[in-house]
């Protein structure tokens, strides 16, 4: 039987020698540096973290790769920004329709150290990652990304663009205005006209057959618990299939052409 060869263990690298006494004392930012690597491989050789990381990081990418490309990590940044932004805003929010709604949100904005600021992250905010969706769908739609083998990346690109309007939708009605009170009414009776499902749809948004008390609580679970969870989990599987897969090269770029002078550098 022929016999297993085994590769053979990495060989460990040399420690760094003891420092000598009298040698010169490290700056404070030396210092700072060591302690950050040491940290960083404590934890990469319990986990070996630093493979996935590379992994995801240190990819090849086609040639003619453009500015169009940085909008699908624009649409992610959009979307950290608004879980960092939101997480604020829930620690003063309250989803209280008898006036508390209406009542926190005019004490964030008005006495709570930057909250206009931070609420208006987070409002302006929601529009812009709603345009850099669609800009990034329109990217991938007009350079054929959409073609095998990315139909899957396609498909929860797709998910979530719902979940993006489902999130702008639900979070209207947080304010809890006469605005955004009856803008919400409007759109769930929108829903209920949905074939099939949407009398089912408009039931679960209203928490029932009449909007009231309860309506507003659950439009703030939906929009600050189910969807972002969701969402997160889809931004995951899309990077993972974004890393695994590669992007596409430019549709214009044929194997023929000739490299250019930067791009051989
Ligand atoms: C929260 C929303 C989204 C985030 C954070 C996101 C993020 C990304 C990132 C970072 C990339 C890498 C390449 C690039 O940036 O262009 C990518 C690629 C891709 N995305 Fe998205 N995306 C989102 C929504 C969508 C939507 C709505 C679609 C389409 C319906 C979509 C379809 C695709 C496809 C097909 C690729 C592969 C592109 C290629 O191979 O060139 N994504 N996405």
């Amino acid at each position: 039987m022929p016999k297993l060869k085994l590769p053979a263990p990495p060989i460990p690298l040399p420690k760094p020698l003891p420092k000598r006494p009298g040698a010169p004392r490290q700056t404070p930012v030396e210092t700072a540096t060591e302690a950050g690597i040491s940290a960083v491989d404590w934890v990469d050789e319990r986990t070996s973290l630093s493979g996935a990381a590379r992994w995801m990081m240190f990819r090849k990418v086609p040639r003619g790769t453009n500015w169009f490309y940085t909008l699908g990590s624009s649409t992610m940044f959009a979307f950290l920004s608004q879980a960092v932004t939101g997480v604020f805003l829930a620690m003063y929010y309250r989803p209280d329709a008898a006036g508390g709604a209406y009542e926190s949100i005019r004490y964030i904005n008005n006495e709570v150290f930057l909250g206009e600021f931070v609420h208006g992250m987070h409002k302006w905010g929601s529009s812009v990652m709603v345009i850099l969706i669609f800009l990034h769908m329109a990217r991938t739609f007009f350079f054929g990304a959409y073609k095998y083998p990315r139909e899957l990346n396609w498909v929860i690109g797709v998910a979530l663009l719902i979940l993006t309007m489902a999130m702008s939708f639900t979070g209207y009605l947080l304010p809890f205005d006469q605005r955004s009170y009856w803008a919400t009414i409007v759109g769930v009776n929108i829903n209920g006209t949905g074939p099939l499902v949407g009398p089912y749809l408009s039931d679960f948004l209203r928490a029932g057959p009449e909007f009231g008390a309860t309506t507003l609580s659950r439009f703030y679970a939906i929009h600050m618990l189910l969807i972002p969870g969701i969402m997160a989990a889809l931004i995951g599987a899309h990077l993972y299939l974004v890393a695994k897969l590669g992007t596409t090269a430019p549709p214009w770029l044929k194997p023929s052409d000739p490299v250019k002078k930067e791009e051989k550098a």
